[in-house]
């Protein structure tokens, strides 16, 4: 698979604070990299040195070949950003607000409509946009955002705040797009979000990566105490440890079909999270 994206012992200092340490990292195409930490981890930060939007102090990081330091319109042509500051028309509608930047980026109409269809805003193509629900004009940013098909997507946390049937919407279209070969950049502090969309996750703490990996992996690289939470047809539950004894019993409660659900209890990225920082997400 071809690499997008790579950060080679990127740093970033403000002042004499830094925001980011040695961070290194790559994506491919066909890839969601889910970059997940606390408010204040380095996050946008992250994003803005990708974009070009800012510099690193040191380190180098590179996006379709191009180092971030010397981005220009070829790469900002392939590339589709979604930040806090997206924003779009609000005196204009929908669909006026999209074919305004089909037309500078020489995109169909017939795939803006498409597009309208995908992110669910059929109904609202010829309403205002500012008169759409947040969630609503969440989807018309990313919407924008991929109009143009860009091989990487950059997406500060593009569904905070959102409710969560909207989340589920903008899920699928991510993972649409990550299925057509797109390279997702997505930053989030949802750990249920990244256990779904990413294929790798880095977890980040004060500007450090403090643990990388598949969601799976980086969730069992901390089972250490092996449980298994058990529910009998008499509804009692138990959460029994991995001994000998506790699996004897078990096998013998399914002997006796006594067993109506077994589970086992590995930590999810969110207790995993508060286990390497001590911090809890918000
Ligand atoms: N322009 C800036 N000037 C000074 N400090 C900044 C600036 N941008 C970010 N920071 C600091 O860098 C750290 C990381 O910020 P940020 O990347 O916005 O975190 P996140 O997006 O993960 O919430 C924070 O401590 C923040 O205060
Ligand atoms: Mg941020």
């Amino acid at each position: 698979m071809t690499q997008l994206l790579k950060l080679k012992h990127i740093s970033k200092s403000f002042g004499n604070k830094e925001a980011l340490k040695d961070i290194n990292m790559t994506i491919s195409e066909g890839e969601i990299l889910g970059f997940l930490g606390p408010s204040g981890a380095g996050k946008t930060t992250t994003i803005k040195i990708l974009t070009g939007q800012m510099t690193q102090t040191s380190g180098e990081a590179v996006i379709l070949g191009q180092d971030t330091r010397k981005i220009n319109e070829k790469i900002y042509e392939q590339i589709g950003i979604v930040t806090d500051a997206s924003g779009f028309y609000e005196e204009f509608s929908v669909l006026d607000n999209l074919m305004l930047f089909a037309n500078l980026l020489k995109v169909k109409k017939e795939r803006v409509n498409d597009l309208i269809d995908r992110v669910g805003l059929t109904e609202q193509k010829k309403q205002l946009a500012g008169k759409l629900s947040k969630g609503q004009g969440q989807r018309l940013i990313l919407a924008r955002a991929v109009l143009h098909q860009p091989r990487l997507l950059f997406l500060d946390e593009p569904t905070s705040g959102l409710d969560p049937t909207t989340a589920l919407e903008i899920h699928r279209l991510l993972l649409e797009l990550k299925e057509a070969g797109m390279g997702i950049f997505l930053t989030t502090h949802n750990m249920e979000e990244a256990t779904k969309l990413c294929n790798h996750v880095a977890l980040l703490n004060e500007g450090h990566i403090v643990e990388f990996g598949t969601p799976q992996e980086v969730c069992l690289r901390y089972n250490t105490n092996k449980q298994y939470r058990v529910m009998l047809n008499s509804n009692e539950e138990y959460v029994l440890e991995q001994t000998p004894e506790n699996i004897r019993q078990i096998s013998e409660w399914i002997s006796e079909d006594l067993l109506e659900t077994i589970h086992s209890c590995e930590p999810t990225l969110e207790s995993v999270f508060l286990e390497v920082t001590g911090r809890e997400l918000s």
